[in-house]
């Protein structure tokens, strides 16, 4: 089916001036970028958005991490686009991340993994809704 997910590309790797680089291995897996934006997370956006993750040894971490340079804030749109852009992040950890996804070509650690990709339907619209507004995507 036709679905949207949303992405956000992390500090890591706008320091490192590859949103160009990461949306390019994006847009050739044939996913679509209806929308799109570079912003400073809010500590309070950092902790709404990991919120799962809040008893885990790593959040603050995680939350200091995401708050430390600008990230871009995407939604892409395609068949199947759940699924096939965690396919084309690779595994959490890069080290464990296959050839030519774009952990495994850009990510520093399993912290600093350049990307995120969500999970499931549910967690996509959710995700989506915490930083878009319905007129800012444009399919
Ligand atoms: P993400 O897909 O954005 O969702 C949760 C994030 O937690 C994950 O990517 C990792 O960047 C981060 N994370 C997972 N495990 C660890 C860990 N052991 N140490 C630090 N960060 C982690």
């Amino acid at each position: 089916a036709l679905e949207r997910t949303f992405s956000i590309i992390k500090p890591d790797a706008t320091e490192r001036n590859l949103t160009g680089a990461v949306n390019a291995v994006i847009e050739a897996a044939g996913l679509r970028i209806v929308a799109q934006k570079r912003i400073r997370m809010t500590r309070q956006q950092a902790e709404t958005f990991y919120a799962v993750h809040k008893e885990r040894p790593f959040f603050g971490e995680l939350v200091d991490f995401m708050i430390s340079a600008p990230v871009v804030v995407q939604v892409l749109e395609g068949e199947n686009a759940i699924a096939k852009y965690r396919e084309v992040m690779g595994a959490t950890n890069p080290a464990n991340a296959a050839e030519g996804t774009i952990r495994k070509q850009f990510a520093k650690s399993v912290g600093e993994n350049s990307v995120h990709g969500s999970d499931a339907a549910e967690t996509a619209a959710v995700e989506i809704a915490q930083f878009f507004s319905g007129n800012e995507i444009v399919g």
